[in-house]
């Protein structure tokens, strides 16, 4: 009987779906506020550099993170390939987050350190050099191409903004460390940084 007068009150029915709601959203969100592990940075963990900072912009601007996850998920399969599985102290300087969700290629974030300077630049500017049976594009332009420093302090004011620890120095050297930097270099130094915070669990 009383479900019958819930069912045929369009407004009694509208007030406790609200209620219903609101409680669902409460004791999911809530809890957020207080968990202090997926705000915390990991310790030794730095904004990136201003070159990286570029290299990164490359990355997004390139899409390789349509084809490249940096999430190392917790399974075994996944950390005896790449390394300690990624936890969200990691990230918490990333705007936006680039942990991705599509793997053509294999997973980036622990590719840090893995390779060298020179492996990544034979590898960008044509992958099958390296690796015969590859499908991944070759980025030649990223060798001609320079990187202008004129938005980098602009674009560190505004990770600031969001809670990303840049000081005034930061800021201030920015456009001489990068400008006319080959891109090629940007992007590598942004590749050999990632994942380097945590090297075993
Ligand atoms: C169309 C999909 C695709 C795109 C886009 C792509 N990649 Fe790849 N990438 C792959 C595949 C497939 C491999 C595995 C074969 C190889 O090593 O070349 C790979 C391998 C890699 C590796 C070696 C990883 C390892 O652990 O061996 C790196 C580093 C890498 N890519 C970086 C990049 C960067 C940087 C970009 C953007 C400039 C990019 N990729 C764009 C598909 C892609």
């Amino acid at each position: 009987m009383k479900h019958d007068t819930i069912e045929k009150s369009m407004p009694l029915m509208v007030v406790l779906i609200v209620i219903a709601l609101s409680w669902g959203g409460l004791v999911e969100i809530v809890p957020l506020f207080f968990a202090k592990d997926t705000n915390t940075p990991v310790e030794g963990l730095k904004p990136l550099n201003a070159v990286q900072l570029e290299g990164r912009d490359i990355y997004i601007r390139e899409g390789c993170h349509v084809c490249h996850t940096q999430m190392v998920r917790p399974f075994r399969a996944e950390t005896e390939r790449y390394g300690p599985y990624s936890v969200a102290g990691e990230s918490v300087y990333e705007h936006p987050f680039l942990w991705g969700s599509k793997r053509t290629g294999p997973d980036l974030a622990r590719v840090g350190g893995r390779y060298s300077n020179e492996w990544h630049r034979a590898h960008l500017y044509n992958p099958r050099d390296v690796v015969p049976e590859s499908i991944m594009p070759s980025y030649p332009w990223l060798f001609e191409d320079k990187v202008d420093g004129r938005d980098t302090p602009k674009k560190m004011e505004a990770l600031r903004m969001v809670g990303v620890p840049y000081t005034d120095d930061d800021i201030e050297g920015a456009k001489a460390a990068v400008d006319g930097k080959p891109e090629i270099e940007a992007l590598v130094a942004y590749l050999q940084q990632l994942g380097t915070v945590i090297t075993k669990r």
